[in-house]
């Protein structure tokens, strides 16, 4: 049985990806003595050296490595070590240029960058399995190794794959998934366009069409891509299982919406031993805090609520967005320990050296050019100091208020072609949702919406367009059990094949909602309907529909528009609860009036904190850890329900906590 931590590591991680391949061993040197001075406990290494380590097919070259591992070991620096099958060779593309992916397009990509792989080559799956065999037997049992990074990232920078080798899969995958031509061919409800399949031979991935493809082709392919590069990973995964018993095995994830679309979390969070995930702050974007929250939240709950870790994010800036701006005074800090307050067991970057060379020469890193004397170095030293003091969290959980509902499947669903308005994005809802109960200070997990969802006062529905008939049931149960429910409109339209549910929408979410709509009324670009009724009139954009009530109650209907007359936000009692529709798009204090009142209904209430005073408490053995993190200038005070010792400073603190601008403060009450 693998850990689910480090092993050998009694802290939380810091540090980062490491390459010294990039530098003359007499760097190296230089790098440990560095990272002591930082605190740095756990670095990730070799995710990239596949060429390095496998010259040729067959030629090993493990001396640099072992050079390395034992200089780490000497240092007591614990070793995240990378299989480097993200990178196949020079020399193994000669051997099979059909490995290299082909897009949408038919376009063949070369070699040259990172990530060019056909996840359905045979030639791939046995080469990487090979480097992977190679390098479980040779550190299996080093007393550097405490984790296994199985590849980089998998889903970017391309996931799916149109070759022929793949379309192949496609079928067989399809087979398994559709006993006989006859399902498939219902599933995918092929009378339309008559695209009737009689021999599975005919059946290809989604390529290029002179117009929108079957969408239940596309959502399988979609389904297809996450399953088959999950399959590469559990393949890697037990030969390192088989190899080094008790080490445990990680992939980094991209679990931010904005960041990775092609892989299902849900099912992927289940195969690591730890989860792990990469988050990079979009640098212009306005209070990016909150999406750091939000990824950090959804990646939680993929670890099923366990402990996870941070494995990169940014000193300063990163390379690859339009504009990089630095982070300023304190905000690595900040982002570092938001992500802890939210489960993850540490922080740890990309990169430690800054390259000198090569694509990400202009990345920010722990060393950077401008070397130790520089503010990021400062502020890095200054982290490790703060992890350090935090030893005592490692372990403990985040108790969320509420729960939203997240799909990734509803999500590829709803971004097919011809919807019924662009406004339409799952998204920007759910971005929006998560926003609002941010704001007002409530912790959420993220939820499958099938899961047990009994143990959350209150669930929220931002965008769930393809909903199963278990999840609608699933819903209706737990509302009539005594649970608040507020769902967003264009959510139970479809069902797994993105067939609509027969009768009126919402179908999956009729009996629940107390409900029908007759028909959707998308509005212009620039248009804005006002909604009155129970409460201030709110306005909403985008959006509107001809709700019909069928059991809800009317709290605002359209003042105009096209839905003039109808309801526009409705509540419905059910059994022991209630659950609210909102059908047009809200904002800000509009939506916040509308949640408020499904937060009240819920029991839940909510502190007089300001608005970017983030506050989040996980719970352990040894008692509870409340993190403030201050992202305003202005000093703000934290109510505290007890006494405790706040852990950076080593102060006492009792009834209430001063976080002083831009800072964070963490109070074990
Ligand atoms: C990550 C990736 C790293 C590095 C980094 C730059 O997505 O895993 O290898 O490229 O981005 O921000
Ligand atoms: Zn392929």
């Amino acid at each position: 049985m693998a850990h689910h931590w480090p092993v050998g590591l009694d802290q939380l991680a810091y540090g980062g990806d490491y390459n010294p391949e990039q530098w003359p061993e007499h760097v190296w040197q230089e790098d440990v003595r560095l990272m002591r001075e930082a605190g740095v406990t756990m670095v990730s290494v070799g995710i990239f050296s596949w060429a390095l380590l496998e010259t040729e097919r067959g030629v090993y070259d493990f001396g640099w490595l072992d050079r390395l591992l034992d200089l780490l070991h000497e240092n007591g620096i614990r070793v995240d070590l990378g299989t480097p099958t993200v990178v196949p060779p020079a020399w193994f593309y000669r051997e099979h240029p059909e490995a290299l992916p082909v897009g949408r397009e038919g376009v063949r990509y070369e070699f040259g960058g990172r990530g060019a792989i056909c996840h359905s080559s045979p030639a791939y799956r046995q080469a990487a399995a090979s480097i992977t065999e190679q390098l479980g037997r040779r550190y299996g049992s080093h007393p550097a190794l405490a984790l296994w990074h199985v590849h980089n990232e998998y889903g970017v920078p391309v996931s799916a794959c149109y070759c022929e080798a793949s379309a192949e899969d496609f079928r067989q995958w399809l087979a398994a998934r559709y006993t006989t031509l006859k399902e498939l061919n219902e599933a995918w409800g092929t009378a339309f366009w008559g695209q009737h399949y009689n021999r599975w031979d005919d059946i290809r991935p989604p390529r290029l069409t002179p117009t929108a493809c079957n969408p239940a082709q596309q959502l399988d392919f979609a389904r297809f891509t996450s399953d088959t590069i999950l399959e590469n990973f559990k393949r890697e995964r037990d030969i390192l299982h088989r190899l080094a018993p008790g080490i445990p095995v990680t992939t980094n994830f991209m679990t931010a919406l904005s960041q990775c679309e092609s892989l299902d979390y849900w099912a992927w969070g289940r195969e690591v031993d730890l989860v792990t995930n990469d988050h990079y702050l979009v640098a212009e974007a306005e209070r990016n805090h909150v999406n750091l929250a939000m990824s950090a939240d959804l990646t939680r709950s993929v670890a099923g609520g366990r402990p996870w870790l941070l494995l990169e994010h940014s000193t300063g800036a990163v390379n690859w967005q339009p504009r990089n701006l630095v982070k300023q005074p304190g905000e690595m800090a900040r982002n570092s320990l938001a992500h802890v307050a939210r489960g993850s067991d540490g922080a740890m970057f990309f990169q430690w050296r800054a390259s000198r060379y090569g694509a990400e020469k202009f990345h920010s890193a722990m060393l950077p050019h401008a070397g130790t004397d520089s503010r990021i170095w400062r502020e890095v030293v200054a982290l490790g100091a703060s992890l350090g003091s935090l030893g005592a969290v490692r372990g403990s959980r985040v108790e969320a208020d509420a729960a939203i509902l997240w799909d990734w499947q509803s999500w590829w669903a709803q971004k097919l072609e011809w919807r019924p308005s662009v406004e339409l994005d799952a998204r920007e809802r759910a971005d929006a949702w998560y926003a609002a109960a941010y704001d007002r200070h409530l912790t959420v997990d993220f939820a499958h919406p099938e899961s047990d969802l009994s143990r959350y006062p209150l669930v929220l529905v931002p965008a769930l367009y393809l909903t199963t008939e278990a999840a609608g049931i699933n819903l209706t149960e737990y509302v009539r059990e005594g649970g608040t429910l507020a769902v967003s409109y264009f959510s139970g339209i479809v069902d797994e094949h993105d067939a609509v549910h027969a009768g009126p929408h919402p179908g999956a979410l009729r009996d629940v909602l107390g409900l029908t709509v007759e028909e959707f009324a998308p509005l212009r670009a620039d248009q804005q309907v006002r909604l009155v009724g129970d409460g201030p009139e709110l306005t909403g954009d985008g959006w509107s529909e001809f709700v019909v009530p069928r059991g809800a109650d009317p709290v605002w209907t359209y003042a105009d528009g096209p839905a003039a007359g109808h309801p526009a936000v409705t509540r419905h009692a059910l059994g022991g609860g209630r659950a609210w529709y909102v059908s047009s798009r809200l904002n800000g204090t509009h939506l916040d009036t509308v949640l408020g009142r499904a937060i009240a209904d819920a029991g839940l209430t909510t502190p007089e904190l300001p608005r970017d005073v983030e506050v989040v408490e996980r719970t352990g053995e040894h008692g509870r850890y409340l993190f403030a993190i201050n992202h305003t200038a202005a000093a703000a005070r934290v109510p505290l329900p007890g006494s405790g010792t706040e852990l950076l400073t080593g102060t006492p603190v009792s009834g209430h906590l001063d976080v002083p601008g831009n800072t964070t403060r963490v109070v074990h009450l």
